[in-house]
């Protein structure tokens, strides 16, 4: 439609946690819900764009012309998916709680219990935005931080090392932001530019985050 400012966009987004696997049933995991992603896709959805959903281990779900989404367990198999897409996207969101290590070695039968104490060996997982980043041409690039102490300066050390666009800083010392909840207070800082918003429901932080994109790629 012509009065769709997005129609002729395509947006990659990243959503939910990973899991990765330790035995044939266990995985270490996280608490993201991938809600905030979700909202993000719907909100740019409605303004007309194009989205592929890159979704980890979630209960969202949700089913649009527009929209495909791609399910993935494991960091690694989330950056295989992204990297398979990037050259063909407008606009890449990284919502999701990548699991920073995974196990070294993933045993094929269950681990069983046994002494009082048990290892396990972790090694690093790449960073799938700090990839997308290095691959960047003329995709707008954005980035979340959850930071617990030295919030800003964090959050713009990673929007420079991972060459983003700009990055949504979530505020942890509020009330009802974060994982799991339907709220979020957020900064949005790139370079030289810093704009704060109160907390809102998620799906409002979405609209903030999308009028952002906009501004930037008019
Ligand atoms: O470095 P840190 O994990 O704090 O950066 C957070 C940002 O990087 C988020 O946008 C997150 O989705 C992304 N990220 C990623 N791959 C990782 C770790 C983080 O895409 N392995």
């Amino acid at each position: 439609q012509e009065q769709s400012p997005l129609h002729n966009k395509t947006f990659l987004i990243t959503a939910g946690p990973t899991y990765e696997p330790i035995d044939p049933v266990r995985f270490i995991g996280n608490h993201s819900s991938g809600k905030m992603g979700m909202q993000i896709a719907k909100a740019a959805l409605h303004l007309g764009a194009k989205v592929k959903l890159v979704l980890g281990p979630s209960a969202e779900f949700y089913e649009h012309t527009n929209l495909e989404i791609l399910k993935v367990q494991t960091a690694q198999q989330m950056l295989d998916a992204c990297l398979s897409i990037f050259n063909q996207v407008d606009v890449a969101i990284a919502t999701a709680a990548v699991s920073d290590y995974r196990p070294a070695q993933v045993v094929d039968q269950k681990i069983k219990k046994k002494d009082e104490t048990l290892t396990l060996e972790l090694i690093k997982n790449p960073d799938i935005l700090k990839t997308l980043g290095a691959k960047k041409t003329n995709q707008l690039l954005v980035g979340f931080a959850l930071e617990t102490q030295n919030e800003e300066e964090n959050a713009i050390q990673k929007l420079s090392n991972k060459n983003l666009d700009f990055i949504v800083l979530n505020s942890m010392n509020n009330d009802g932001a974060g994982f799991q909840h339907n709220t979020n207070k957020i900064t949005i800082l790139a370079d030289n530019y810093k704009k704060e918003f109160d907390l809102k429901t998620k799906s409002e932080v979405a609209s903030d985050i999308l009028t952002e994109i906009l501004q930037r790629i008019a």
